[in-house]
């Protein structure tokens, strides 16, 4: 924390001085009576000088201003309280102080959609995730940049092609809704036709080679498919720096793999290019046909992005049952000599139906995200009737985003849209709604930022208990960043939304005579409407204006 810094340093030296080198372990108190707990002495009770170690510290902690008081148990947790009148400081600067120190560069692989197929369930949490962790690290001061990485090349696009050959479809004349309908078809004409598969091979080659007449079909397939795509990324508030896809590598694959083979990193083994380095199983760098595989545009993508691009990091924001791929691909990366760079895979789990059975339609295929979207607009329509249309749409966004957000993203979940709707349960429109509260009340008020001193001596225990979760911002928001797990900012959000409530629901403020009170009180709800829309924006969610 901020202002804990000096603090920090001082006590890490400490430890230094008895040879003990670590980071301070400062987090939040799991005792509710305390703000935060240092861990770091509870491994060092058989020290045969903790007692020295301890008097150090205690040293260092009484004369620290920031702090008003501690304790230290027997197992040597150490319990600290925040002086409020210190912190007050830190509330006003929120903003600065979660910047990072060095800025980095970074990519966000992430949606992934496939051309020819729709939007579906399963593309949910790639684009809630993503583009959480954009908006949080754009807030902290990195520099970020979005790429959709579009699944636009390949068999499916072979597929699709065949299929319309074949049916005598004019694909310039194509609709997107039979375009839809078009994949499932052609995919299991594929499985189970054997000629089928065999053109479409042969044009997948042709696409490869750049053939011309093949290059403008798939064009006129990407580009109406890419029209619905966009349309509906709109509808759910995404927007992508880089609209890049596997296709826009194609062309640099021939001489990647040339010189690959010239590096002897990789060799032919039955017309297959496979990766010299010795994994089991081996790692299949082209088909035998010599046709490009998922991994071939990842290996192709990375090169694109270090020959074009000025980044630290790429996160790729893919769903864990991908975990081999990526293996594969960052082993390979390593093993192939490319620049190093920080590559990860950040992984999340599958979005169930409310009885945990995978998401379909009630035909049995893949639900759509429209599909999803709809339910829940008009769910959301059923239980409250008097919301105008633009609010409906509003609220179902952050109903698809928050219980999305609030799951640990390695967890699967069930999708529950009577629980995730709940007015007053650990849910986005419950967030959407005490923020609404808290700006009401201050639009009713005589509230001026001028006048927003807080008097201590005034505070009862509810507000000091918001104000203390609000200090706590700063540390859940570099959980949020290290870890790349936009839980705990959807978790904290529900946590101040919840005692912003409790104050609300106490009393009437407007009517309270006390005017010291009532501006503390209005101040306090000020600072809620700021922190609950900050973190608002690092979820991706817009606030509602009324509800
Ligand atoms: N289109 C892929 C899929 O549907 C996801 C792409 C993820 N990004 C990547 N660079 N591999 O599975």
């Amino acid at each position: 924390m901020y202002l804990l810094n000096p603090l920090k340093k001082k006590l890490e030296n400490i430890l230094k001085d008895f040879k003990i080198v670590e980071n301070l372990d400062l987090k939040i108190s799991n005792n509710l009576s305390y703000d935060l707990q240092i861990n770091n002495l509870v491994k060092q009770q058989k020290n045969k000088k903790i007692e020295e170690i301890t008097s150090k510290f205690i040293e260092e902690i009484e004369k620290d201003l920031n702090i008003s008081d501690y304790e230290i148990t027997k197992d040597y947790f150490i319990n600290l309280n925040l002086d409020l009148n210190r912190y007050l400081d830190i509330l006003e600067n929120v903003e600065t102080n979660i910047k990072v120190k060095k800025q980095k560069k970074i990519i966000i692989d992430y949606g992934g959609p496939n051309i020819g197929k729709p939007l579906h369930v399963g593309h949910l949490r790639s684009l809630n995730i993503g583009r959480s962790l954009y908006n949080i690290n754009k807030i902290a001061g990195n520099k970020i940049i979005s790429d959709i990485h579009l699944g636009d090349w390949g068999m499916p696009v072979a597929q699709i092609i065949n299929f319309c050959e074949n049916k005598g479809i004019d694909i310039e004349k194509l609709e997107t809704a039979q375009l839809e309908e078009i994949y499932p078809s052609a995919s299991s004409l594929y499985k189970q036709d054997i000629n089928f598969q065999e053109t479409a091979k042969n044009i997948n080659k042709k696409l490869n080679d750049s053939d011309p007449e093949y290059l403008k079909k798939w064009m006129s397939i990407k580009n109406i498919s890419l029209d619905s795509i966009k349309k509906m990324l709109g509808t759910l508030n995404h927007t992508f720096d880089l609209w890049l896809g596997e296709s826009d590598v194609n062309k640099i694959i021939p001489k990647m793999l040339k010189d690959l083979e010239k590096n002897k990193k990789i060799s032919l083994e039955n017309g297959a290019y496979v990766s010299n380095e010795k994994t089991d199983p081996k790692i299949l760098i082209t088909k035998s046909d010599g046709s490009y595989l998922y991994l071939t545009t990842d290996l192709a993508t990375v090169l694109n992005r270090l020959d074009n691009l000025d980044f630290d990091a790429i996160f790729y924001v893919v769903d864990k049952r991908q975990k081999l791929h990526f293996e594969q691909l960052f082993n390979s990366l390593d093993y192939f000599q490319f620049e190093h760079k920080h590559y990860e895979h950040v992984s999340f789990g599958t979005i169930n139906d409310r009885d945990g059975n995978p998401f379909k339609t009630r035909e049995g295929g893949t639900k759509q995200l429209k599909e999803l979207l709809d339910e829940t607009k008009n769910y959301i329509n059923e239980i409250n009737i008097n919301l105008d249309f633009e609010t409906v749409e509003i609220l179902a966004n952050t109903v698809l985003t928050y219980s999305d957000l609030i799951t640990n993203r390695q967890t699967d979940y069930k999708f529950d849209l009577k629980r995730f709707t709940n007015i007053s349960g650990k849910t986005g429109i419950y967030v959407q709604y005490a923020l609404v509260r808290a700006k009401k009340l201050i639009s009713d008020s005589d509230f001026s930022e001028d006048n927003d001193k807080i008097d201590i001596s005034k505070l009862d225990k509810q507000d000091t208990d918001l104000l203390k979760a609000l200090f706590k911002f700063e540390i859940l928001f570099k959980k949020s960043i290290e870890n790349n797990e936009p839980h705990h900012i959807a978790d904290y959000l529900y946590e101040i939304s919840n005692l912003f409530n409790a104050i609300y629901q106490s009393e009437n403020i407007l009517n309270n005579n006390n005017k010291i009170v009532r501006t503390n009180k209005l101040t306090i709800t000020n600072y809620f409407i700021r922190y609950s829309l900050l973190l608002q924006k690092c979820l991706g969610i817009k606030p509602v204006s009324k509800m």
